[in-house]
């Protein structure tokens, strides 16, 4: 990799531009970045017409990384199956950069578990990392109308199961190893009523014995939105499919307390650019007034920093336990400005996500 890695940067509709310009400014105090500013979701439709032009995605390919704000707002809300919506965009660039692995890592900041609607107690423990698989599923399937009757099939091949579980048992031994804790697996499926699900507990269940030092469980998707509100800090690494993955991240979000503070990471092959976002929407409600919170886009920079730039050496704890740790400052080498950046005292992740 180059001195000065290049991101593709996309601050999309809404806040974004401002969430991401904060970021921008974060990563400017951090070290030598390359930022290659473009337009995507509602932005790219009143520019081009569409909300990803093939340039976009072809400069997001050969970028290091894509940083990401947020798509969408009222202006471009339609239910006519003919109209370009800002989504289009963000699907587009997920499946057009094969970004099948989306890790959506979920841990209260002690300063807000009052603002949780969860009871202090309960929420108390809580590290868990969502494993969404992101292109596959009834996201990427035939869909239609005709009259009055409109389809979504969801598809799934025993190839793309297995990949982001393998991702799931990896994340979860890294996670084990930070932190010293026993790894378990949680894979969620609707196994009693849908036959992708029935393939997908098959495939997880013939991944598991690769990973021995993993404990897997299975749990349906009902029962596992139930558990996760009562007994979240239960949970290690959730792995599950993109539709179920799209709802139980939000859901886990307010574990927190905010949905402004989860952070994500969208992974595809080894050595290819991943994507980093924050799991917000773009809040049109309070755009252009100053007041965005760009704490996830922070997070989802360090994500960015750990996964998609190979600079891991910037770590620390989130929250109050946060700081460099020494080790990794001396390790940071000729990348001390990183090391030393006090902007990263917010970092939420560590080697684990
Ligand atoms: C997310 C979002 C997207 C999704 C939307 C904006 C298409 O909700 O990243 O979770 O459904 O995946
Ligand atoms: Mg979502």
């Amino acid at each position: 990799m180059s001195e000065a890695p290049r991101i593709v940067v996309l601050p999309g509709d809404g806040i974004g531009p401002e969430i991401v310009g904060a970021t921008m400014r974060l990563l400017e105090a951090l070290g030598e970045f390359e930022f290659d500013e473009r337009l995507l979701g509602g932005a790219s439709i009143d520019a081009y017409g569409t909300a990803l032009t093939d340039e976009v995605l072809e400069a997001c390919r050969a970028a290091d990384a894509v940083l990401l704000g947020a798509v969408g707002g009222p202006k471009w809300d339609t239910t006519d199956p003919d109209a370009p919506r800002p989504e289009q965009g963000l699907l587009g660039l997920r499946k057009g950069m094969g970004l099948y692995a989306n890790l959506r890592p979920v841990r209260p900041s002690p300063a807000l578990i009052g603002a949780s609607p969860l009871r202090e107690e309960r929420i108390a423990g809580t590290d868990l990392l969502v494993v969404r698989e992101l292109t596959g599923g009834i996201y990427f399937g035939d869909s239609g109308r005709e009259g009055d009757v409109a389809h979504d099939d969801c598809e799934y091949s025993a190839a793309e199961i297995e990949r982001i579980a393998r991702t799931a048992f990896e994340a979860a031994e890294r996670r084990a190893e930070a932190s010293n804790h026993k790894p378990r697996v949680t894979s969620v499926d609707k196994a009693n009523v849908l036959e992708t699900s029935r393939l997908w507990r098959e495939v997880v269940g013939r991944v598991a014995p690769e990973y021995p030092g993993v404990a897997l469980e299975h749990l349906l998707v009902d029962n596992a939105a139930m558990q996760l509100v009562s007994r979240p800090a239960d949970f290690d690494v959730i792995l599950t499919e993109n539709l179920f993955g799209d709802i139980l991240s939000d859901e886990s979000a307010m574990l927190t307390g905010s949905l402004g503070m989860l952070p994500s990471a969208s992974l595809g092959a080894d050595g290819e650019p991943g994507l980093f976002e924050p799991v917000h929407g773009s809040a049109p409600d309070i755009a252009g007034k100053g007041v965005a919170n760009p704490l996830a886009t922070f997070l989802s920079a360090a994500m960015m920093l750990r996964h998609g730039l190979d600079r891991p050496e910037v770590g620390g704890r989130p929250g109050g336990g946060g700081g460099h740790r020494r080790d990794d400052r001396r390790g940071a080498g000729g990348d001390r400005r990183l090391a030393r950046a006090p902007g990263l005292r917010v970092y939420p992740d560590r080697g684990s996500t």
